[in-house]
């Protein structure tokens, strides 16, 4: 069994990153700005929001955060959006989701400029990325595809299956691994909570893409022998075996599958590093016009 490393593959990314940032400053070329706005104060959010800014830092970008109070109207917001379009400073813009529950979440999506919405979640990215046009790529399912890439995991003619359907991971990671390309040109499978006989499916996965948000879904009796398991779960539980009360776990059981797997990622560790890696590089991307010119 081979541990996907993506705290180390992340690390490895940011180097990259702030060196083309290097070279972008040599050229007295303005480096890349990242905006998000956050609405309330959940804890989830504001340590996702603390750390892109972090990670922002550490690459050389520049980075802003509007934080919002819980009662902020979908007007106001929706104004902000349309400010931080209009700012020709800003190369990308996220929302940190879940917002308050008074706010359509889509509506602001449909509101952010796509050329900034290095999310990748505006219906034109998403319709861009579903036919192969160059669009961005939300930062999970890009995440995933880079620690297949980046560890030679070759999935031509391989059966994936993927566990979800979010907009987020799940849909996504599904078009993305039957791409005519590499990591893709894989059949896959995309299964969901009211899929029949799930195990007997994902017992036929050569590479299982876990995104269920259920701490522990899967165990051994899931997985086929020398499968590749690729776990987007995570969780806290309580633990008084930890002085923080809690310990982090995803949505695969990690003891056990590890016994059958060929690849695995770990939680934490594993995809959620990767995360903000693919958030900075769809910045970068926005930055130099890539996608959009
Ligand atoms: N909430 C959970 N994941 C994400 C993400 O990738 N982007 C945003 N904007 N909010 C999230």
């Amino acid at each position: 069994m081979i541990l996907i490393d993506g705290k180390k593959t992340a690390e490895q990314i940011k180097i990259e990153i702030a060196q083309e940032v290097k070279k972008m400053n040599d050229a007295g070329i303005k480096v890349p700005h990242l905006a998000a706005i956050l609405v309330g104060d959940d804890p989830a959010s504001q340590t996702y929001v603390n750390s892109k800014s972090k990670s922002c830092h550490e690459v050389g970008f520049m980075s802003s955060t509007y934080r919002l109070p819980e009662n902020t109207s979908e007007r106001e917001l929706l104004e902000m959006v349309e400010f931080i379009n209009n700012d020709p400073e800003v190369d990308g813009l996220i929302v940190q989701l879940p917002l308050p529950a008074h706010i359509d979440n889509q509506k602001v999506i449909n509101t952010i400029v796509p050329h900034k919405d290095v999310d990748g979640f505006h219906p034109v990215n998403v319709g861009r990325m579903t036919i192969g046009l160059p669009a961005y790529i939300p930062a999970t399912p890009f995440g995933v595809l880079e620690l297949l890439r980046r560890n030679s995991i070759s999935t031509t003619g391989k059966h994936c299956v993927v566990l979800g359907r979010s907009n987020i991971v799940g849909k996504p990671m599904s078009l993305l691994m039957s791409r005519n390309s590499e990591p893709g040109n894989a059949t896959v499978t995309l299964c969901h909570s009211k899929t029949h006989n799930l195990k007997e499916i994902t017992k036929q996965a050569d590479i299982l893409i876990v995104a269920i948000g259920q701490p522990g879904f899967v165990g051994a009796d899931m997985v086929k022998e020398g499968a590749v398991v690729i776990d987007v779960g995570i969780h806290r539980v309580a633990t008084d075996k930890n002085p923080s009360g809690f310990r982090l776990v995803g949505d695969v059981q990690f003891d056990e599958v590890a016994k059958k797997a060929s690849y695995i990622t770990p939680v934490p560790g594993g995809v959620g590093p990767m995360t903000i890696a693919s958030l900075l590089l769809n910045t970068l991307k926005s930055a130099k016009k890539e996608i959009y010119n």
